[in-house]
């Protein structure tokens, strides 16, 4: 059986605990008294009351009683492997970032794939988008790559996400899941929020079912800013392409193999692993000049509701991930890892996309309540690579014991007090940037197009995949119960493309909407008319 080299993937404890946080020959109470029944609760005679003063029992209970942490409030269901990045140097033009950029180097990571509404006990195959989220323990620090299987997001702004999650995730009352019952409210939310419809019409066609999590594409979504050693940007979207290809189950498949295992996807991966059949990505990304209007061929590139189609600026491969090891524990690392798209190494930035700012905020937030207080990098899933050396101190289920007496910088009073790090220590520096503007609840004109690239997407697709995604909105909205809602589906698809908008009603056993049309694409380049 393969499995991660030391148990978690990486060193353990510096402190020379077994990683497993188990050790001796006998049983004991979590204080390490040795004890020979734990089947039997300290009674007054056999059949007599169980005595309070049972402390292993008590103990046992109370740590049983706590085993379960809240489950993530998205992406609660997922599956994790272990794995090795090795970069093939062609980075380097473009970023300092030596995970990136070094040519040859090997970087440990750690990947979950997940659904994004279902609990952590839903089935596999549901039609969802999928998380793709990679953490490198790069030496420089660790860098997450927080993505999904779909290159396009449902809003433009993080302000809206509660909204959207509210509207998708099972229904208040009857505690009923979206998939399969009522669809009400997430039909509501995305035709009234018409920046919802790229991401939807990715969620309707065979992406929204993939076949494996190895055979899935994965995106970063946002626009990054990547730094070279000359302190040079560039912008850049990233991209994974499966070395197995991108392949999906049709509906019926989906059906059958969730009823049959909903652990499809989960099985799939563990089971590819173990037989040594290790999954592989290319890690590409497409680079744009950092221009002041920071858009490309016209399309805005910090509208997270937008591709930049592979014509326009192909995808240069930069590197290899290979997952190679199954997870020890499930709850220890899979469960317990915490991504979050502020994990930046030097040479890679984040961009002003309102969606990418709110993450920021958002991940380590939920963390703090999810994984228990503020210490969740001690974790060993989540502890980096690099030496931390952060002068925090103290807080829930601290793990180390600190040394020293002032965690501050400068200080003149420790000899081991850490010093800051310039640019060319390898600090962390921001590129200065130039930013003015009024205060205001504002977006540019620009987000306002919300059909062009649908329509697109859907030009695109061959007439099968065509006729799948016909056959998709015209199940999922038939879930209405609300007449409005399904006409106003009607009015969107009215607006990508007149004939799947006919397939549509025509199953719903509706009216074609009147005087709305097809948008035209607004790309300027002749390689997409
Ligand atoms: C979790 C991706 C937008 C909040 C995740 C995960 C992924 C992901 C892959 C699962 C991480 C894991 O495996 O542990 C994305 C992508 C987005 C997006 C690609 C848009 C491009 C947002 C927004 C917010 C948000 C806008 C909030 C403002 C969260 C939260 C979690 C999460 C709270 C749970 C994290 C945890 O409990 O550790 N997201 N997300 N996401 N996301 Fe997002």
């Amino acid at each position: 059986r393969t499995v991660s080299p030391t148990g978690v993937g990486h060193d353990g404890p510096e402190d020379g605990r077994d990683p497993r946080g188990q050790a001796g020959d006998t049983l004991t109470t979590p204080n390490g008294v040795r004890i020979p029944d734990t089947d039997h609760s300290l009674k007054a005679g056999p059949r007599g009351p169980v005595l309070l003063e049972d402390f292993h029992l008590r103990e046992k209970i109370m740590h049983f009683d706590h085993e379960r942490i809240p489950e993530r409030v998205v992406h609660a269901r997922g599956a994790g492997a272990h794995g090795v990045f090795t970069a093939n140097g062609a980075a380097a033009s473009v970023t300092r970032a030596a995970v990136l950029a070094e040519k040859g180097l090997e970087t440990p990571v750690f990947v979950r794939f997940s659904t994004v509404l279902g609990s952590r006990g839903s089935a596999d195959t549901v039609r969802d988008t999928r998380g793709f989220a990679t953490k490198f323990y790069t030496r420089e620090g660790t860098w997450d790559l927080v993505g999904n299987n779909m290159p396009v997001f449902f809003i433009q702004d993080a302000i809206k996400f509660p909204d959207i999650i509210h509207a998708g995730k099972p229904h208040p009352d009857r505690e009923i899941p979206q998939a399969q019952s009522a669809h009400d409210t997430f039909w509501d939310f995305v035709t009234l929020h018409t920046e919802a419809t790229h991401h939807t019409i990715w969620n309707m066609s065979d992406r929204g079912i993939p076949r494996s999590y190895r055979t899935m594409e994965g995106f970063g979504v946002h626009t990054f800013r990547l730094v070279n050693a000359e302190r040079e940007t560039a912008l850049v979207k990233f991209h994974w392409k499966p070395k197995l290809g991108v392949h999906s189950l049709t509906w019926e498949e989906a059906q059958i193999a969730g009823g049959v295992d909903p652990d499809f996807h989960r099985r799939d991966l563990a089971d590819a692993i173990e037989n040594g059949a290790f999954p592989e990505w290319e890690l590409g990304i497409q680079v744009f000049p950092d221009t002041p209007e920071e858009t490309f061929e016209g399309i805005d590139l910090l509208d997270p509701t937008k591709i930049v189609p592979e014509e326009l600026a192909p995808v240069q491969p930069i590197g290899t991930l290979v997952l190679n090891a199954n997870p020890t524990n499930f709850f220890a690392e899979t469960e317990q890892v915490a991504f979050h798209t502020g994990h930046l190494v030097p040479g890679i930035e984040g961009t002003n996309d309102p969606l990418l700012q709110g993450r920021n905020f958002s991940y380590l937030d939920t963390q703090l309540t999810r994984l228990g207080g503020p210490n969740f990098t001690q974790l060993p899933i989540n502890r980096p690579h690099a030496p931390v050396n952060d002068n925090s101190r103290d807080g829930f289920a601290q793990q180390a014991v600190h040394t020293g007496q002032a965690p501050y910088t400068p200080n003149s009073v420790d000899d081991g007090v850490p010093f800051p790090a310039d640019w060319a220590e390898g600090g962390y520096v921001h590129v200065p940037r130039h930013v003015e503007g009024a205060v205001g609840r504002t977006a540019p004109a620009s987000f306002d197009d919300h059909f062009s690239q649908p329509a697109l997407f859907y030009r695109s697709l061959t007439g099968v995949e065509q006729q799948h995604v016909a056959d998709a909105y015209t199940f999922e909205l038939g879930k209405c119960y609300e007449q409005s809602i399904k006409e106003r589906g009607l009015s969107v698809l009215a607006r990508i493309d007149a004939k799947l908008c006919a397939q549509v009603a025509a199953g719903l056993g509706l009216p074609v909407p009147k005087k709305v049309k097809a948008e035209k694409p607004r790309l300027e380049s002749p390689a997409l008319r």
